[in-house]
């Protein structure tokens, strides 16, 4: 695929076939977000992978019953782990870097996954104690997004985009 059709054609699906995902695409697609860009390299990023049964209906009940998070057979937690940004950048890496440094590894991975035949949805309205407490997440590791992934069981279309006139600006705002 082409790097812009993989971009422009990923879509967000929230139906998946109950069809399993063998563990050698899982892997790709996480390589394809250690490669991601990070402040200073310091890839201040954990990722929980979900597939129990069980959990992945705690985590579908803690996004406010999305029962999409349920159906999909693998679920993945990518969470930033502030202590390793903290460390090197105080306030700004806590706060922005590290959310930064996950998004940039979950968006190369969503596109990975696409490439592979394989649909994401990145989830992130979801109650983050419950979360936190369901994963047994350390203070410092703050889950920022839950993303189920399985075979498309849909074809969403294209949800319009805000033309480039409409926020480009030149030289100043
Ligand atoms: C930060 C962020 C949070 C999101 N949260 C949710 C969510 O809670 N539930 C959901 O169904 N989709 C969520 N989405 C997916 C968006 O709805 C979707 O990306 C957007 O509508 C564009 O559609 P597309 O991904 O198919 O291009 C989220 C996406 C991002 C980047």
């Amino acid at each position: 695929m082409e790097i812009f059709e993989t971009i422009s054609q990923r879509r967000s699906i929230r139906l998946f076939k109950k069809e399993d995902i063998d563990e050698s695409l899982i892997l790709k697609i996480i390589q394809a977000g250690v490669w991601a860009p990070s402040a200073g390299n310091l890839q201040s990023w954990e990722l929980i992978l979900v597939k129990n049964p069980q959990s992945r209906q705690k985590l579908s009940e803690a996004a406010y019953m999305r029962d999409f998070i349920a159906k999909a057979p693998v679920v993945m937690v990518p969470c930033v782990n502030q202590r390793v940004s903290g460390a090197i950048y105080g306030n700004r890496g806590v706060e922005l870097y590290s959310i930064q440094d996950v998004s940039c590894a979950v968006e190369n991975m969503l596109l990975m996954a696409h490439a592979l035949g394989i649909g994401t949805c990145w989830v992130g309205a979801f109650d983050e104690q419950e979360v936190r407490d369901l994963l047994k997440t350390p203070s410092y590791v703050r889950p920022v997004a839950l993303v189920p992934m399985g075979y498309p069981d849909e074809k969403p279309y294209p949800p319009p985009r805000r033309d480039v006139d409409d926020f480009l600006h030149f030289e100043k705002y």
